[in-house]
Order: C-alpha cells, then structure tokens, then sequence
C-alpha cells in the first residue's frame, strides 16, 4: 500500500503490483515502503506540463493482449495528429520503438537492437525481473512478450516515468511497472528476484561496486544478473577526466577484465560475456521524438573510431552473471 499523503495524482499506476508479486519469492512490502517515501519528495518543474500532455490521451482505447511483440498498444487512435502532438509533449522519447494507438514513435535508441543482442541468451518463462534504471520499461514490454512474469522497473528520471504512464495508459493494468526509484533506494530486504537486469547503467555509478552488490541483493541464489554497460578494448579501464561522448556523469568505463573482477567481488559467477557491439549510428540517433543531439554529435567527424573528447568510440557488452 502506498501512503495517502502523497501528492502524486497517477498512485493507481502501482494497482496489482502486489498481486502480481504474491506468491512469488518477492514481497512488495519494501518495495511499496520505498516508492512511498520516493513520492513525497518526486517533483520536476515540468511536471504540470507533462500532466497536461497525459490528459490530453484519448481514453477508451486500451489493448493489453499479454504480447505486445513492437511493443504494440492501444486500438487505433481516431484522431492521431491530436494523439501525436499530445505524445510530443513528452519529449525527448529515446528508448524504444513504441507504437500507442496507432502512433508510430521513432525513438532515438532502437532499443529493439539491444533486445536482439538480449534475448537469445535469457530463459524469461515465469521469471520475475527486476529492471534498474529501466528507463520509460520499453524493455518490460518485451521480456513480458518473452515469458516473463512480473517486471518491476526503477528509474529516478521523472520523464520516463511520465512515458511509462503514457504506454500504461493504452495497455491497461499489466505486470509490467515503473517505480521512481534509485539503486540507492532499494531496500536491503527487497531481494528474491530470478533476473535483475542493469542495463546501461553501471558507468553512470560512480560506485561501480556499490551498485553490482545492491543488484546481488536483489537476486534469489542462483538468480540471473543481466549486465550491459559500456566497455574499453584491452586491459586499461577508462576514467573519463571531463565528458566521454558529450556525458557529464560517466565515471568508468571498465575493461572486460575488470569488468568481471568486479562481478566476483560482488558476490557472482559462471560470468559469460555473451555479446560486445559497437554502438552504431543505425541504432542511436537524432529523430522527430528526440530532437537533441545523439551518437552522430559524440563522435569525432575526421575520426569515428573516436569520441569528441579523443576517446574510443562506444563499445557495449552484454553480461551474464549468476548470484552465487
Ligand atoms: C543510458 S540509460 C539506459 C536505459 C535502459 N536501461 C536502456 O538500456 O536503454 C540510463 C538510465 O539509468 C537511469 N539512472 C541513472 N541513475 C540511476 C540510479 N542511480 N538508479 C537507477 N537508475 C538510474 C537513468 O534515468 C536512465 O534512464
């Protein structure tokens, strides 16, 4: 149950959370204390814009048929020039691609090719996940499309939640949540999930380790840790002195060894490095729903092997881990 002193108009977006936790080994309990006290302190001062942006929705058209493979939601909107600039509201849109009610939003990320590099190394049947720094849960919508069970997401980014509302708002009640949380704000009870995903997340800690020991927590023994975070070819992690690719928050970017130095002294093993892709400018770049500046702005014109800042150019690995 969340506190009825928060002034957060959408708390019915968290309704069969707890039912879609019961009996499995994940009590909701803390989670619910945690988006509690996490609601008496969210604002932003677009909020009442964005709010606007989610009334503006057509109602009546929600369709949740358990596999949105695109992902896939809402019937058709009647009026989709209306729709379209009511989802315009909530830019920049960057993870997906999404199709609500009939509009399609090209999104700067097709996080479809990430999903493509996942997929095939995951068993999502009945599983529960915990997705941490999930973004707008464009990905819940995919491991739900897998099998999956439950699919609780935390992201502190109050857009993306706004985003999720939006999804939500065509789907209807389905397993797959966003909370506003941080990593920080898990509590050290909550635990029991069989797959915790980070994804894209690590080199924005700047307590690597810190936030590889809270996803262990999180985990059943045996449970599956999915990583994918930027890495460095070679042995030399990189601790970017100023911006890596126009971020100000990227603290480390770790060679693979380190990498996996740091998941044993989490507490995990049996680490496989499932897949490690260069970022492209197919798979992130500028569109109409993400009219900032993306990969093509980060890379050095004369030299894209590099960053603006001279260093190496994006390189992601996929990472699998189990919680011993
Ligand atoms: C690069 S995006 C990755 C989004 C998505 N997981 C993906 O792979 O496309 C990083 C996300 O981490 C979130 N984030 C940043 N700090 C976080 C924290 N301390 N705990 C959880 N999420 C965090 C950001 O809001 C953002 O949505």
């Amino acid at each position: 149950m969340i506190s009825e002193t928060t002034a957060w108009p959408n708390l019915a977006c968290w309704d069969g959370l707890e039912s879609d936790l019961a009996n499995t080994a994940v009590d909701s309990a803390p989670l619910f204390q945690a988006l509690s006290e996490a609601l008496v302190t969210l604002q932003h001062g677009d909020l009442p814009r964005w709010q606007r942006a989610l009334e503006a929705l057509p109602h009546g058209l929600q369709i949740w048929d358990g596999a949105p493979a695109a992902p896939c939601l809402g019937a058709p909107a009647p009026d989709p020039t209306a729709l379209r600039e009511a989802l315009m509201g909530l830019h920049p849109w960057r993870k997906g691609p999404l199709r609500l009610a009939g509009v399609h939003i090209d999104t700067e990320w097709r996080s479809d090719m990430k999903w493509s590099r996942l997929e095939p190394h995951i068993d999502w049947a009945q599983q529960t996940v915990l997705d941490v720094g999930c973004g707008n849960g464009y990905f819940g919508w995919r491991m739900l499309a897998a099998g999956a069970r439950c699919v609780v997401g935390i992201d502190p980014t109050t857009l993306f939640l706004m985003q999720w509302l939006a999804q939500r708002h065509f789907s209807g009640p389905a397993p797959n949540y966003v909370l506003p949380l941080r990593d920080t704000d898990l509590p050290a009870t909550l635990t029991g999930f069989d797959r915790v995903c980070s994804l894209g997340v690590l080199y924005h800690r700047r307590d690597p380790l810190d936030h590889l020991g809270r996803l262990r927590r999180c985990l059943r023994e045996g449970g599956v840790l999915v990583l994918e975070t930027l890495v460095v070819e070679g042995d030399e992690s990189l601790h970017p002195p100023g911006r890596y690719a126009r971020m100000r928050n990227v603290h480390e970017v770790p060679s693979l060894a380190r990498l996996k130095a740091q998941l044993h002294a989490a507490g995990f093993q049996t680490i496989q490095v499932a897949d490690v892709t260069w970022t492209t400018r197919e798979e992130q770049r500028r569109t109409d729903w993400m009219q900032f500046e993306s990969l093509d702005q980060c890379l050095d014109p004369e030299n894209p092997t590099q960053t603006v800042e001279g260093h190496p150019a994006p390189l992601r690995a996929l990472v699998l881990a189990q919680a011993s």
